[in-house]
């Protein structure tokens, strides 16, 4: 498989962690060219904090992290303490980062790393709101057909919501960033909670991962013991969904992923389905497909895969 180079845009967030984690113990596979953090599950001052903590925790101190947008284009701030905790990475006590963050804004990162790249060689992984993307397509359009791929986790079909009945988080926290990111024309991978919600740390899967004895295995572990509360309690599920490492871990092994490739717009009007992904899943609109929208997982592939890569750090 070809090296990928990937920016990864994120708000972390346990399973924003992980997924980073993941993507980190997998050089063969991935180069992360760098992360952007951008405000969602707490505030952006804590998720450029954290997100640099990860690095740390994987041992890569030498990653470039760019703090992005600190609210929606258009909308005040929603946060998710009550899923992730204060700091947003709630479970582990993780030292404070001693790496730095990198001068100059996200966005401009975004669009001068894809206007260096050569064209159509750097994918973007989003794991929270898409308000720095949406912005970095807003300042230099021209950017958008030199994205290899958008692969993202958010939205909803089958599962509907998981912070209003109809709309996911991060599409719900900035609707018209995602309403410009489905509509900017790059190539999309859609990791929905229809397929996110398969891939959950039961106390099996979470029990392996900890005897990895590692300080990364046990810090996601940790994670996922804290993580897991609001699922269980909402849900009744049998542990924590681990929804953005569904993206890095399909740029590894896809074929653990099935999905549909259809048309996929965002509710921006309505404030009763506000942020619903409306996914036309049976292909009824005569609407042209924009978005490959998974809905199946292998989940025992996924945490072998996850389990193994976490081991290599
Ligand atoms: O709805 C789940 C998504 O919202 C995940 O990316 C989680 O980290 C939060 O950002
Ligand atoms: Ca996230």
């Amino acid at each position: 498989m070809p090296l990928r180079k990937i920016i990864i845009d994120t708000d972390p967030g346990q399973d924003d962690a992980v997924a980073i984690l993941l993507a980190l113990a997998s050089p063969d596979e991935i180069e992360v060219l760098g992360i952007t953090a951008v405000a969602g599950n707490v505030p952006l001052a804590l998720t450029q904090k954290n997100a640099r903590m990860v690095c740390e925790l994987a041992g890569r101190p030498d990653m470039r992290v760019f703090a992005g947008c600190d609210a929606p284009l258009r909308r005040k701030l929603i946060t998710a303490e009550h899923v992730h905790g204060k700091t947003g990475l709630d479970g582990p006590t993780l030292p404070d980062p001693t790496m730095p963050l990198c001068d100059g804004h996200a966005v401009d990162f975004l669009v001068d790393t894809l206007r260096t790249e050569p064209a159509g060689s750097v994918t973007l992984c989003a794991l929270g709101p898409l308000t720095n993307i949406a912005t970095a397509l807003q300042k230099a359009p021209d950017i958008a057909p030199r994205i290899a791929q958008i692969v993202l986790m958010g939205g909803a079909y089958f599962e509907v919501g998981n912070i209003t009945p109809t709309a996911e988080f991060n599409i719900y926290v900035d609707p018209e960033a995602a309403e410009q990111v489905f509509a900017c024309g790059a190539p999309l991978t859609v990791m929905p909670l229809d397929v996110t919600h398969k891939a959950l740390v039961t106390a099996e899967r979470n029990a392996a991962i900890r005897a990895l004895g590692t300080p990364a295995g046990l810090a996601v572990a940790q994670m996922t013991d804290f993580f897991e509360r609001f699922d269980r309690e909402k849900y009744g599920s049998d542990g924590a969904p681990l929804h953005d490492p569904c993206v890095t871990a399909w740029l590894i092994r896809p074929d653990l992923f099935a999905g549909r490739h259809i048309n996929v717009e965002i509710e921006t009007a309505s404030d009763l389905t506000l942020g619903m992904t409306v996914a036309d899943w049976w292909r009824v609109s005569g609407r042209a497909p924009n978005a490959t929208f998974m809905g199946d997982l292998d989940a025992d592939g996924f945490f072998a895969l996850l389990t193994e890569r976490l081991g290599r750090l």
